[in-house]
């Protein structure tokens, strides 16, 4: 569907998000040619730049960030593109310029995209309806983190909600946009295979990790306030259970889609006291090697608090109780300074009843389903086959899609394909406002847990797999995380 014209603004557009992921993926749609002419991008700051110093600090802190090294003209036509307006966002009297930088057409797609502290959505909100800006035909973009708990999440909901009614409402998160994302989607709806195979009776148990190496970097200030649990488990790993977990939707109308990953929010077994302490690692890293080189620990990074107990790694064991999971556990696991870098979701299938060969059941591999989403985007199933030669040995072996040699055409980043997804008014990869509040409230009895726990996050050593406790938790279970069942190369 061809993007219909439009004036985009950032709030927040000096800042790193803008520079380092938001302009680039508006230039990679620029040179694709998916940008009506006319198209603008407008962004806001509070420093007083002129349009040349901005366009310099664009040139400067962006380009780097873009893939392909932009041709001249490509790049001359996309900062054509851009004007820069200075305001403080939160002063509705300094709003003029960026009154006189929006086109008057009443038939325009209005963009506002909130790259921005959440403290100040509601003010932006409230300003844009003071100065007269929150047109009927406008949409605004929330970027995470969408608050630190239920109440600052039902908040942000209230405030946004007074300016913009929900369907005018994008609340972004960017693993949404990925691609194997949506090619789970397509698996698990658009082949008859798995369906039927996918639930209890069939399915021994999901592992969905998010694995990073890097370490904090220059985000200590938001990440010490925040950790790993409200980083990436509340969102992007909840996430991806909806969508590995919710039921067929009818279709992937937006509210479709959003209903079904609501009801698998709404039916995630709550914490008791016991499971809190019991199925729930939290970790914080030390120093230690990452790709041969030395790292520091967590509490050593510039600007850590000495004694800081922000966790950066998270293990748990999730339940979902309804008829299709009840039994099923979800291992989900997220951390920092890890091993390697990846993102994967793994299905476990149930061990075959019986074997008719002269081989033990138990030396049969249950098979399993591997949906890689980072790195290399892929799929791989395991299954048992026949070694060759004479004897009836069998072997665990693998049925591999590797989605960058099957498909040759150009990929798009998920801040691309989510920002064409506003522009276009379509809003099945955005969250609505009940689903994020029913994702916040299943996670506050574990923040409300640690926080009256004094006790330390378990430390490991960075370029691990993280906190020994997190095999042990997977462990009890009979199981193993599946970098550690794979065999030694
Ligand atoms: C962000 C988190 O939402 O996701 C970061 O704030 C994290 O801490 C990032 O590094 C990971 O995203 P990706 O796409 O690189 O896996």
């Amino acid at each position: 569907m061809a993007i219909p014209d439009f004036d985009l603004v950032f709030f927040g557009g000096s800042g790193d998000l803008a520079m380092r992921k938001l302009l680039p993926a508006m230039f990679a749609r620029d040179v694709a040619g998916d940008l009506p002419a006319s198209a603008r991008i407008i962004c806001v700051g509070r420093d007083d730049a002129t349009q040349e110093e901005f366009l310099h600090m664009v040139e400067t802190n962006s380009k780097p960030h873009i893939k392909e090294a932009p041709s001249g003209a490509n790049w001359d036509k996309f900062i054509g593109r851009i004007t820069y307006v200075a305001l403080n966002a939160t002063d509705a009297s300094t709003f003029g310029d960026l009154v006189a930088a929006l086109r008057a057409d009443e038939s325009l797609t209005r963009v506002y995209y909130l790259a921005t502290p959440p403290q100040i959505f509601a003010k932006i909100c409230d300003n844009l309806a003071a100065t007269g800006l929150a047109t009927p035909n406008s949409r605004v973009v929330l970027e995470k983190p969408l608050g630190r708990d239920l109440a600052s999440a039902k908040q942000i909901n209230l405030d946004v909600g007074k300016v913009f009614a929900e369907s005018q409402i994008y609340r972004i998160d960017h693993y949404l946009g990925k691609e194997t994302v949506q090619n789970l989607l397509a698996l698990r709806f658009g082949n008859i295979l798995f369906e039927p195979l996918w639930r209890r009776e069939w399915i021994s148990d999901v592992q969905i990790t998010i694995a990073e190496k890097i370490g904090v970097g220059n985000r200590m200030g938001y990440y010490d306030n925040s950790g790993a649990l409200r980083d990436m488990l509340q969102n992007h790993l909840l996430q991806l259970l909806c969508i590995v977990a919710m039921e067929p939707p009818a279709s992937i109308a937006p509210d479709a889609v959003r209903d079904a990953k609501l009801q698998v929010l709404r039916s995630l077994k709550r914490f008791t006291p016991t499971t809190l302490t019991h199925n729930i690692v939290r970790g914080q890293y030390r120093s230690g090697y990452i790709d041969g080189q030395p790292v520091p620990g967590y509490r050593d990074e510039p600007d850590a608090p000495k004694s800081s107990r922000t966790e950066t790694f998270v293990a748990m064991k999730a339940e979902i109780d309804t008829w299709r999971w009840a039994g099923v556990p979800f291992y989900l696991r997220t951390g920092k300074r890890m091993s390697d870098r990846l993102a994967e979701i793994v299905v476990r299938f149930k061990p075959i009843p019986h074997s008719i060969f002269n081989q033990p059941t138990s030396s049969f591999q249950p098979n399993s389903l591997v949906i890689r989403l980072q790195p290399d985007e892929g799929l791989s199933m395991n299954l048992m086959a026949k070694t060759p030669g004479d004897s009836m040995r069998l072997k665990q072996a693998e049925l591999e899609l590797d989605f960058r040699e099957q498909f040759t055409s150009p990929r798009m980043e998920a801040y691309e394909r989510l920002l064409l997804d506003v522009l276009r008014g379509q809003l099945t990869l955005f969250m609505r406002g009940d689903e994020l509040e029913a994702a916040w409230e299943w996670v506050e009895p574990i923040l409300e847990h640690w926080e009256q726990d004094d006790s330390s996050p378990a430390p490991y050593t960075s370029g691990t797999w993280g906190p020994a406790a997190a095999s042990a938790l997977i462990g009890r279970d009979g199981l193993q995380w599946r970098e550690e069942s794979l065999p030694e190369d």
